[in-house]
């Protein structure tokens, strides 16, 4: 039970650095508390979400778009335990498919909480009670997040749910309410709100998606107004209360002018996550955390600890499943005498609603805040071919540039399929392309991309082709 490395958790973050770390020769071990590998993201986040996004999305165009197509269906319905259950296979199958990834780069997991005792020995604790202990030269920290819920918002698995118990949901309920207009918050609530679920969302904020452009924001709001989700924005969640086979949830304006009360099935908290470190034993080593419980960590991802490292959530920065992996592999390389980078502006940040949104780079209000000169061009869906064929208009792709050079310097779309289509404009900014060069290479016709070089050529020389 000697190791090169033991990395602590196998989310996107531990599963990716161990693979990494077993490629580049080093003897690796994975520790994982759960039953099965792949952590937030496989078992109850990225990968159920987008099934249940997918399924619930082909209800919704059944039902309001089959019609326009010509196509006619009799007694549609939803048969929500099978939706779970065709959920729960994609999840088995993609969990299964680490365990088959871990035998073929000879990792060896440990299945059990994972608890420093010194800089080189991690314990095991097992779920039937037994112990075991891994010497280790050095060592991932990977463990990942847990949903916020405040002890006043009365979080009990029931009534008043997180993103975990809202993939489990058996029935349509009739009415959710989400605290949260965030990420979480709006692709679960656009799941149920496609499936019949009268949706409130309730933001603190006076926009949703607040992280990402603000156009952005304003164009899906409208998008999921149209699918029928109400929002109380620049209002907070004051109680919330199981009554039983309800929910009462308690409401206040910002400026404290109004209050009422939302009655509803469900109360679904998405208020954001928060570093996970229970029991690692941090305190047994000396790895320091910041004010929001987060490991610190150098340009090297290492901790306080010299030879320990931690990446993903349980470190600052993006909450996102890419950028886990982007830190296991840059850790494992920096362990091995390499000398790689990651470039965090070009982690590009996606929201799974439909239409989707997608954004890489500056938001236009990052530049206004650092006073660079920029300048704009955008291009709406509804003036694509190929989004009218599809009958999916609403949205828009746009492009900052800067004002001198024109390098792209972010961009920002809501449309069809935008999750695939930033790829390419992440491609463009990694390489440093200005707006010409986007507008100059050939997008194949008829497709979502064509926005993007329509948007490029908007905003080199205000000379886009199809407005
Ligand atoms: P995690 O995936 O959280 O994995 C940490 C693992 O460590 C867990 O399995 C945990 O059990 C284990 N662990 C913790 N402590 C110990 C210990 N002491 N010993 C042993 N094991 C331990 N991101 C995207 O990029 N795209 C998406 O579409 C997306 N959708 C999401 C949808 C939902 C509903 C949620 C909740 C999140 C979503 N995310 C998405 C975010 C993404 O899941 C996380 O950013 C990502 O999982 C972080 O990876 P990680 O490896 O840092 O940690
Ligand atoms: P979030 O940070 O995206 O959104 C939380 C929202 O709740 C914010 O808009 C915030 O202003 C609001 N809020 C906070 N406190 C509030 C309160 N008391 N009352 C009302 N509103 C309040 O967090 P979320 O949605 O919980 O997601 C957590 C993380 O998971 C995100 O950081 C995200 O990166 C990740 N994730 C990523 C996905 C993706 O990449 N597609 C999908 C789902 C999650």
């Amino acid at each position: 039970m000697n190791y090169d490395v033991t990395v602590i958790g196998s989310g996107p973050g531990g599963y990716v650095a161990a693979i990494r770390c077993a490629q580049l020769g080093l003897k690796t071990a994975i520790v994982e508390r759960y039953s099965t590998l792949g952590g937030t993201c496989l078992n109850v986040g990225c990968i159920p979400s987008k099934a249940l996004l997918d399924s619930s999305e082909h209800y919704h165009n059944a039902k309001e778009k089959f019609a326009t197509h010509g196509i006619h269906l009799k007694d549609l319905t939803v048969d929500m335990p099978q939706m779970i259950s065709r959920k729960d296979e994609v999840v088995d199958q993609t969990v299964k498919g680490l365990d088959f990834l871990m035998k073929k780069n000879k990792i060896d997991v440990f299945q059990g909480h994972g608890t420093f005792v010194s800089a080189n020995q991690i314990e095991v604790n097992k779920a039937d009670g037994s112990k075991e202990t891994i010497q280790t030269a050095k060592a991932i920290i990977a463990t990942g997040s847990k949903p916020i819920t405040p002890a006043s918002f009365n979080y009990d698995k029931k009534r008043i749910i997180t993103s975990t118990e809202a993939l489990n949901i058996k029935e349509v309920p009739e009415k959710m309410v989400v605290i949260g207009g965030g990420v979480i918050g709006l692709e679960l609530g656009s799941v149920y709100a496609r499936l019949g679920t009268s949706v409130e969302v309730v933001e603190f904020l006076d926009s949703i998606i607040p992280g990402m452009d603000k156009d952005c924001g304003k164009e899906l709001m409208r998008s999921l107004k149209k699918l029928g989700v109400t929002f109380h924005l620049k209002h907070m969640v004051t109680t919330v209360e199981n009554t039983g086979d309800k929910v009462k949830v308690g409401v206040k304006s910002k400026d404290g002018d109004k209050t009422f009360d939302i009655e509803a099935d469900y109360c679904l908290v998405a208020i954001g996550r928060r570093p996970y470190t229970d029991k690692l034993g941090l305190e047994n080593i000396g790895v320091e955390k910041d004010e929001k419980g987060r490991i610190k960590v150098d340009h090297h991802l290492q901790t306080s600890v010299p030879g320990i490292y931690a990446i993903g959530d349980v470190i600052e920065g993006a909450m996102l499943a890419h950028k886990a992996e982007e830190e296991g592999v840059f850790v494992a390389e920096v362990m091995a005498g390499q000398k790689p980078h990651i470039d965090y502006n070009l982690i590009p940040g996606v929201v799974y609603t439909w239409p989707e949104v997608a954004g890489v780079g500056k938001t236009e209000t990052q530049l206004k805040e650092e006073g660079r000169a920029y300048k704009v061009g955008k291009f709406p869906f509804k003036a694509l071919g190929r989004a009218r064929a599809s009958m999916d208009t609403d949205g828009m792709i746009k492009v900052l540039a800067d004002k001198a050079t024109d390098e792209i310097l972010g961009v920002h779309m809501v449309g069809p399929r935008v999750a695939d289509v930033i790829a390419e404009a992440v491609a463009l900014m990694e390489f440093r392309a200005s707006a010409e060069d986007a507008s100059r290479m050939s997008h194949a016709h008829p497709t979502y991309t064509e926005a993007l070089k329509e948007a490029a050529l908007a905003a080199t020389d205000n000379r886009a082709l199809h407005v």
